[in-house]
């Protein structure tokens, strides 16, 4: 078979985390994508413009000398987040700020539950062509219904600044689906791919898997197939933001598990098939690929990668973090040159199965 070639990816979600984690997983984003907006959720969070900065030239700087990857900015928006600092965000190269309701998934603490509190800054954020990213969940509602009782905040925000853009993120129900779809081209959805391949039932429907619990959790088979309708529709709407959130194994396997995937090392591989399952395989380039970058006004990267019809194993671990599918065989390898393979294959441990 002959290789496939897209162009280079735009993760428009993604956890690149600090320290040790920032260097073992950023090779697994940087080899797939030209760019990703690094999510701002870090310990502490990514506040101010001198936040951002800092931040910025770790990820650069955990780079290998053979990846050209741009790190897109965000900062996180919180109670106190003020006009002034948006102003202050954007002239240091902030392209988006990402709202997390109060407590709703990881590192979200100390998070918004006024939404109407922040117009001043969702104002500033329109004047200076931000995008408003929202993790689209209400706080303290059941779980299966947090995402889509949000949806008349998103609705209400779209309504009030009919020129911010605003992304969904990680939708994960028909009816967020149906709401983006509905809403003016002002706001978009971004999918993620383990949304795309899982419900309810894989997290809890036989014995618990922690590794594919996350927030928005998975939801029924009807919101999945709907997220895959969208997703391979060539709607623009909709684009791909993995949400990959990398944690410790012994963070997911305890009593009080952590919520994220790690999906960064299989992203598009896992897309492939789900695109080829689906007949929709030419759309795949526009979802990973164009519509984000297109929402987000960036020029199309020019670089591209290349795949091998090559069937591998996704490993048990990478760097003591569980990947997603791992344990399944793929059909599409990506086929990095030889010395960004040596770089990803220095950063992964991988290990024997857990019995
Ligand atoms: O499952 C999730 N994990 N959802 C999020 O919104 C955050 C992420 C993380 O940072 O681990
Ligand atoms: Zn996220």
């Amino acid at each position: 078979m002959s290789p496939m070639q897209i162009r280079k990816m735009d993760d428009m979600h993604v956890h690149l985390r600090q320290g040790d984690m920032l260097h073992r997983a950023l090779s697994h984003t940087a080899v797939q994508c030209e760019r990703a907006l690094v999510m701002p959720n870090t310990i502490p969070p990514i506040l101010t413009a001198t936040d951002l900065v800092k931040y910025r030239e770790s990820i650069i700087e955990a780079l290998a000398s053979v990846e050209s990857f741009t790190p897109l900015m965000t900062f996180k928006i919180v109670p106190g987040t003020t006009p002034a600092e948006i102003h202050s965000l954007k002239a240091h190269g902030a392209i988006a700020g990402k709202l997390y309701p109060d407590g709703v998934t990881t590192n979200s603490e100390g998070g918004v539950t006024d939404f109407k509190a922040l117009y001043p800054v969702y104002k500033a954020m329109q004047d200076e062509g931000l995008v408003l990213c929202l993790h689209g969940e209400m706080p303290g509602a059941f779980s299966l219904d947090r995402e889509t009782l949000f949806l008349d905040v998103l609705r209400t925000i779209a309504a009030d600044f009919p020129k911010l853009k605003i992304v969904l993120e990680h939708a994960t129900t028909a009816d967020a689906i149906k709401c983006v779809s509905e809403l003016p081209d002002n706001v978009a959805a971004s999918l993620t791919v383990h949304h795309l391949y899982l419900t309810l039932d894989d997290v809890i429907g036989d014995r618990l898997n922690p590794h594919a619990f996350c927030k928005p959790i998975a939801k029924r088979p009807e919101d999945r197939d709907m997220l895959v309708k969208a997703a391979t529709s060539g709607n623009p709407k909709f684009f791909l933001g993995s949400d990959s959130a990398p944690h410790p194994i012994p963070s997911k396997e305890c009593a009080c598990g952590a919520a994220g995937v790690y999906t960064a090392p299989v992203l598009l591989p896992a897309l492939i098939e789900l695109f080829e399952r689906n007949n929709q395989l030419e759309r795949l380039e526009a979802f990973t690929s164009e519509f984000g970058a297109k929402f987000y006004g960036l020029p199309l990267n020019k670089d591209t990668i290349t795949l091998t019809e090559e069937s591998w194993t996704v490993p048990d671990e990478y760097h003591g973090v569980k990947p997603f599918l791992s344990g399944s065989t793929l059909k599409w390898k990506v086929a990095a040159d030889k010395t960004t393979a040596a770089v990803t294959d220095a950063r992964a441990t991988v290990r024997a199965p857990r019995a």
